[in-house]
């Protein structure tokens, strides 16, 4: 029994590290047509880390990129999480984990058997209050406004809280890979300089400036997935700006402050140690990019030329900054790489499993575990793991009986420009689907789906074991009944968490990070004291302290464990029982 074991445990090596390698074994993707704008790519990876991780940049000045993607590149808070409060939930509810699966049924293994509950809700991450702009403030660096009134939805006691987004946010880290973003494949491969909608958008949006001219430019720029995305949140009403601020507003208020000034950062952090403290927005743009986006003495509109470019300088550092966050040296990548002890024989049978009878690879393809990265569109050859029913950016979409077929369009719905998301949309299965998210600590960024709707791997397992709980309409290939027994299951929830890296876990370089607060729900429904908002609920602010490059000296929390209350005594990193060092504005 130990000689065949040891005998699979070799053969396995070489065999899986042709069909799956490691993640080293990828290149990672950069950008094209972007060498015009950029001079100095150390000052831009420093201008990108400070803006994802700094409060300013919401119009509330407490609300950064991080607060939905401070834990393993996800969102683990269960309080005022819910997409659609006051309809199963009420608002501002506290998850437990007897609310998990969203979709409860009588026989797990049957999609058939009697719906015990089944509530609709969707997780997502708690953003912005609903407000409208009326100005910048640059002395208290947030922006003024006045609440509107939200009774219909996040409102609790005549206040309101804050507004949910409609899905659950998805890791950052290997986002890198993706050949498009966001669940929907909105956030497109090509950056236009502007928004996530890539050349759906044909305007000039760049501002050049050469022989003593400002002329406007065209951004065309691949593979460059993340610019695109990044710069969807920061004008977003739900996500982090008040209602009606505009970019070149934006820029106004940030340009000028200097980065995480209200938080501390760790004296050994690998990117941000040791900023000047005269160090401003202004002067690290001035670093990062080429004088011909920024030096015209005369702007446009009432705006500097740095301003009207900022979305550009936006997209290109946050794209620059989430491509280091790599998590290339888990257990998986050790044992793909040749080392047969990094993994258990428990997760090698998983492994066997995942390629072999329950078909997983089939979707969750290559190093990305994902079909939907750039790696595959590279390789769409025939046999090739970018040859899919989707061919092109499509490719890596799929529906898998997450939810009623209708209940969120997915791939099959339209950008803001009316044009479609799918590049062929008439291919079946359209509808629906959502983008293979590639599993890597896939064990921290619980709750799973696009909705959110299960809370643990163990659970994950069992809605593929059962051929997914919505399968009318159509199912991506190979989800179906997979009769996979108690020990399979628990070998496959073994291998997933053999893709953890151990960097992401102890948050250590490159996940080292400044200190963050966020929001998780409001715990007394009291008004806040700023006489500006007096419709908001106060908010419950718990502290994510900061990292340096050699991380913390405990793990991070599963969702699990937040649920169970396990990780409170000081165990686990990011068990939200953390008071914030900050003092807030409101
Ligand atoms: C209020 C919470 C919130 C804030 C703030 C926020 N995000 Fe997200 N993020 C989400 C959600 C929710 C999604 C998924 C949305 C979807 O797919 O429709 C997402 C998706 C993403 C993705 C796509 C990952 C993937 O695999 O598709 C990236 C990258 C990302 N966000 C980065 C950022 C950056 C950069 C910022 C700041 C400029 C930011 N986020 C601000 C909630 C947030
Ligand atoms: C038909 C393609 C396909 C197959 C086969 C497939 N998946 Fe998935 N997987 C997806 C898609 C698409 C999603 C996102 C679905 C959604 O949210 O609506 C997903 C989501 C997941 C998630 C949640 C990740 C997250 O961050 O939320 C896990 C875990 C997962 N799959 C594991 C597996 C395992 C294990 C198997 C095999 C038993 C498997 N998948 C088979 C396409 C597939």
């Amino acid at each position: 029994m130990f000689q065949r074991l040891s005998l699979c445990s070799l053969f396995c090596a070489t065999f899986f590290a042709q069909a799956q390698p490691s993640l080293k074994t990828i290149a990672v993707p950069q950008p094209t047509n972007t060498n015009q704008y950029i001079r100095n790519r150390q000052a831009l990876t420093i201008l990108g880390k400070a803006l994802f991780w700094d409060m300013q940049l919401g119009s509330d000045g407490r609300t950064a990129c991080a607060t939905c993607h401070f834990h393993a590149g996800a969102d683990h808070r269960s309080q005022n999480q819910l997409a659609n409060p006051n309809f199963a939930f009420p608002a501002n509810a506290t998850l437990t984990s007897f609310d998990f699966p969203f979709h409860a049924l009588s026989d797990p293994t049957s999609n058939n058997s009697r719906v015990l509950r089944d509530n609709s809700s969707i997780y997502g991450s708690a953003g912005s209050f609903r407000r409208r702009f009326t100005a910048i403030n640059p002395a208290s660096g947030s922006d003024d406004g006045f609440d509107l009134s939200d009774i219909t939805a996040f409102s609790l006691d005549g206040l309101n809280l804050r507004q949910v987004t409609t899905r659950n946010a998805p890791s950052v880290i290997n986002a890198v890979f993706n050949a498009r973003n966001f669940w929907d494949g909105r956030a497109r491969n090509t950056f236009n300089g502007a928004n996530p909608f890539g050349l759906s958008d044909t305007r000039l949006n760049a501002l050049a400036y050469r022989n003593n001219t400002l002329s406007d430019e065209l951004v065309n720029a691949t593979n460059a997935s993340l610019a695109s995305q990044s710069v969807g949140p920061p004008a977003n009403n739900v996500e982090m700006a008040y209602d009606g601020l505009a970019w070149p507003a934006l820029a106004q208020r940030m340009l000028a402050l200097r980065p995480l000034a209200t938080q501390r950062v760790a004296a050994d952090d690998s990117v941000l140690a040791g900023l000047p403290t005269d160090l401003t927005y202004l002067s690290l743009v001035q670093q990062a990019f080429a004088p011909e986006y920024w030096q015209a003495p005369q702007g446009r509109d009432g705006f500097t030329q740095a301003q009207l470019n900022f979305a550009l300088f936006f997209g290109l550092a946050l794209q620059q900054y989430q491509s280091t966050l790599v998590s290339d040296d888990s257990p998986f990548d050790r044992f793909a790489s040749g080392d047969p002890t990094a993994m258990t024989q428990q997760q090698i049978a998983g492994l066997n499993l995942f390629r072999g009878r329950a078909q997983c690879d089939t979707c969750h393809t290559g190093p990305e575990f994902t079909q939907a990265s750039i790696g595959a569109l590279l390789n769409n050859g025939p046999g090739q793991r970018g040859r899919g029913p989707n061919a092109g950016l499509d490719t890596g979409f799929f529906r898998t009986g997450v939810s009623l077929r209708e209940a969120d369009l997915g791939l099959g719905g339209v950008d803001d420009f009316g044009k479609t998301l799918a590049q062929n949309p008439n291919a079946p299965n359209v509808i629906g689907a959502f983008k293979t998210p590639g599993l890597r600590n896939v064990e921290f960024t619980g709750p799973y789906f696009h909705n959110g709707g299960q809370a643990s791997l163990e659970q994950v397992v069992e809605f593929y074991n059962r051929g997914g709980d919505f399968p009318a309409g159509g199912l991506g290939p190979n989800i179906r009944r997979l009769n996979l027994n108690a020990n399979d299951q628990a070998a496959l929830v073994a291998f997933m968490k053999a893709l953890s890296d151990d960097r992401v876990r102890f948050q250590r370089a490159p996940f080292d990070h400044p200190e963050l607060c966020v929001s998780n729900g409001h715990s007394a429904l009291a008004q806040t004291s700023d006489p500006r908002f007096t419709l908001s609920a106060t908010d419950n602010w718990v502290g994510i302290p900061a990292t340096g490059k050699d991380g913390a000296s405990v793990p991070l929390q599963t969702f699990s464990e937040l649920l169970d209350g396990i990780g409170t005594d000081g165990t686990r990193a990011h068990s939200l029982s953390q008071a914030c060092a900050i003092i807030p504005a409101n």
